[in-house]
């Protein structure tokens, strides 16, 4: 396993670590035992980095992460999120009594007195442009509830709003080889002001591991089956945002830029790393099996310059037309 610091905090972060939202669910079937498994498999082999939310599971992925550390004894970081319990999801309800009960709501799931990392979860755009809400953080730092705090965000511009902020410690975007804008203004801006950058939805909801097809059949509480036009969040966060078929054509043309010996998962895995400013890319697994296949990735040498160009090719003649502004 590979390791970078996240950002000011020094925690020191599995360049490939884990993503926990399939695991409380909104994909399909999921049985707790084989997601705690998962869950130690990638300790076992030195994930250090956790990320879930409130909402995922309504608790479900942060009790399951609660469980996973207290069974063990290495340093894990949990990074969680708030925000998506509002209903409407609107800037105004980011007050300060909301976000204290989200707050310790997750400080019961996860079993702890202080969460590591806080981190808003893809707030409306507006919320950047209110001090007050960071203020309420730093607050919350404060008093001992949170040790840091930073933000998931839609989109590029969000992010660099949100890092003129002093005590944001990290960013969490889309940033895969279908999501490429974000390595352009973010990525130096980042570096520059030393912020993490977690790269979500690695994998495109797994189809950058090349094993869907037009004969997929995805369940209905599956996200990918009710997400795809964005019916119910950003639909960005499906596929990346790239339409079904539109995916498939262009993971036919990645297929065999696969070197040897290789998966699929573990390029597109290895391809976002290779940007410095990233801290770790978050790949959801829901058994032990891509656990295993993920992990590979972090050990594995660089992407080859010739082939970083040819994936670079398939995204600017497929992909870039349909999202690269949207995001
Ligand atoms: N708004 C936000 O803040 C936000 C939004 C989205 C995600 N996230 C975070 O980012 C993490 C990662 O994103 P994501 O889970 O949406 O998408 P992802 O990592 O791109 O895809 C994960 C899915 O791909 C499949 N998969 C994973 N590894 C595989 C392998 N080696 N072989 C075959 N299939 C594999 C699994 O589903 P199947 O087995 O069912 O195919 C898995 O659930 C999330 O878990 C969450 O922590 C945050």
């Amino acid at each position: 396993m590979q390791y970078r610091e996240l950002g000011r905090t020094g925690f020191r972060v599995s360049t490939v670590s884990f993503g926990a939202w399939a695991i409380g669910g909104t994909w399909g079937a999921v049985d707790d035992a084989e997601s705690l498994a998962a869950l130690h498999r990638a300790a076992d082999q030195g994930v250090s980095f956790f990320d879930t939310a409130d909402v995922y599971g309504d608790g479900r992925s942060e009790r399951l992460l609660a469980r996973l550390r207290k069974a063990r004894r290495e340093p894990i970081v949990v990074a969680t999120k708030a925000g998506r319990r509002l209903d409407p999801h609107a800037t105004a309800g980011y007050d300060r009594a909301n976000l204290t009960a989200f707050v310790e709501r997750s400080l019961r799931n996860l079993e702890v007195d202080a969460l590591d990392l806080l981190q808003l979860h893809c707030p409306p755009t507006d919320l950047y442009y209110r001090p007050e809400v960071f203020g309420i953080l730093d607050d919350l730092v404060q008093a001992g509830k949170l040790r840091f705090y930073g933000v998931s965000v839609e989109r590029v511009e969000e992010a660099l709003k949100a890092i003129e902020y002093p005590n944001v410690q990290s960013v969490q975007i889309i940033y895969n080889l279908f999501r490429q804008r974000p390595a352009e203004l973010l990525f130096p801006e980042a570096a520059r002001r030393k912020v993490g950058i977690l790269a979500r939805v690695p994998l495109a909801s797994g189809l950058l591991t090349g094993k869907m097809s037009r004969q997929t059949r995805f369940a209905q509480d599956d996200h990918r089956a009710f997400n795809r036009e964005g019916a119910a969040f950003d639909r960005g966060e499906t596929f990346s945002g790239v339409d079904y078929d539109v995916g498939l054509a262009a993971v036919e043309e990645i297929r065999p830029l696969v070197p040897p010996g290789q998966t699929m998962a573990q390029l597109a895995l290895r391809w976002i790393v290779m940007a410095e400013a990233v801290t770790c890319a978050i790949p959801g697994a829901k058994r032990p099996s891509q656990v295993d296949d993920n992990l590979a990735a972090a050990d594995l040498p660089p992407v080859p310059e010739a082939t970083m160009g040819a994936l670079r090719g398939v995204y600017d003649r497929r992909i870039r037309p349909l999202v690269h502004q949207r995001w």
